[in-house]
């Protein structure tokens, strides 16, 4: 049996580790029936703090496979991707393609897989933002429409996947991959100080990089003057700059303000193990990350998600979770909110630490 596992962008790392480690396991429980692994990066995330440092911290074998496409528009992403995967796919013949999450890797290789008549599976199936301007939706239903192995993450995600008419028997409530990490990777978390002069339980956490928020300049200035605000009210700011926004905060002029401000931290996006340690003893999340909705809920930690939906509606309040979405012009009442809310962890079902075993399960069974 041969299996191609495919990532390309940093929200794939954490989700492939246990994958990775669930199909060791089942090789050595089963001796007379391996499953031989090929791991593909597509090479779209690049920077060592972006891609490398992941791979080191979470124990994720080497990629067999780098394409190095790097940085480009979304055509070049995809299209660079597709070629180079075809490649791989005639020269490898694997039985399944594995594609994780809604980055340019997940649709371009699941397409080219098919095209060649390769059975795919995808994790994390099923989730929908019902926004088809972010391109991460336009992944997820292209993605979703050609697997035969849907694995989703919760019950909202199998819903939507009835919904559009998928087979029952290739939907499965594997649960969250990402919390295998996070479980697995908590004693090490743990174990980490917080950055110099950040105080427990006095700090907000901010993660922010999708175009809609961060290429405006306009709308870039207003979630800076809402950070500025709740700075002067002795709330200390941490924030590890993802580097679309270091480029956008440096050409609008926004980066000295900040840099200025002593209850604000800029700092280079950082690794998984020291988000976790910051998420644990944070007062409050701003993101507009996918993940983090999901870690926050798990940690209980109060996450405001700067957007006009979520495709993660299983992490919101309404729904027993720690997130609450929020526009420009209720960012600050909306933190300020999150400030005085108390954590409350909360899992959804199958949450718990052993869905890439799962997974490998539902694959061999099906
Ligand atoms: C991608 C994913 C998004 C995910 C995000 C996490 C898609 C469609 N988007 O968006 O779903 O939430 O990753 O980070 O796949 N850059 C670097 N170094 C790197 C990578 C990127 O400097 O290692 C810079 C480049 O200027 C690049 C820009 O960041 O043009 C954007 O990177 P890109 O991979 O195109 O999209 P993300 O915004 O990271």
């Amino acid at each position: 049996m041969k299996w191609i596992s495919v990532v390309g962008a940093r929200p794939n790392f954490m989700k492939v580790a246990p994958f990775c480690h669930a199909i060791e396991k089942y090789n050595q429980d089963n001796p007379t029936a391996q499953i031989e692994h090929i791991l593909v990066h597509t090479g779209q995330h690049y920077d060592d703090n972006m891609s490398k440092a992941f791979f080191a911290a979470l124990n994720i074998p080497a990629a067999d496979i780098n394409f190095n496409i790097g940085s480009g528009s979304h055509a070049q992403q995809v299209g660079n991707a597709m070629i180079a995967f075809e490649e791989v796919c005639l020269q490898h013949k694997p039985d399944l393609v594995i594609v994780i999450g809604d980055v340019n890797a997940t649709a371009a290789c699941s397409i080219t897989a098919k095209k060649l008549g390769i059975d795919v599976a995808h994790i994390e199936a099923g989730l929908r933002s019902k926004d088809r301007s972010m391109p991460e939706e336009i992944n997820r239903l292209v993605t979703d429409s050609i697997s035969d192995a849907l694995l989703a993450p919760d019950s909202f995600a199998v819903e939507n996947l009835l919904r559009e008419g998928h087979d029952p028997t290739s939907i499965h409530l594997s649960g969250n991959i990402m919390i295998d990490t996070l479980d697995a990777q908590l004693f090490k978390a743990e174990k980490l100080s917080l950055p110099s002069g950040l105080q427990v339980e006095n700090y907000v956490v901010v993660t922010l990089h999708r175009p809609a928020n961060v290429d405006d300049s306009q709308k870039l200035a207003k979630i800076v003057k809402a950070l500025a605000d709740e700075a002067g009210r002795g709330i200390q700011i941490f924030w590890p700059v993802h580097p679309r926004t270091h480029e956008k905060l440096a050409e609008f002029d926004l980066l000295s303000e900040l840099e200025e401000n002593s209850n604000i931290i800029l700092d280079q996006p950082i690794g998984y193990h020291e988000l976790l340690r910051l998420n644990l003893s944070a007062k409050a999340f701003l993101t507009d990350s996918g993940g983090l909705q999901e870690e926050c809920c798990v940690v209980g930690t109060p996450c405001v998600t700067l957007r006009d939906n979520t495709e993660r509606p299983v992490t919101l309040r309404e729904h027993g979770g720690t997130n609450v979405l929020a526009t420009l012009d209720t960012l600050a009442q909306e933190l300020s909110r999150a400030l005085k809310t108390p954590r409350k962890p909360f899992r959804p079902e199958n949450w718990d630490g052993h869905t890439a075993p799962r997974m490998v399960d539902a694959l061999i069974a099906s």
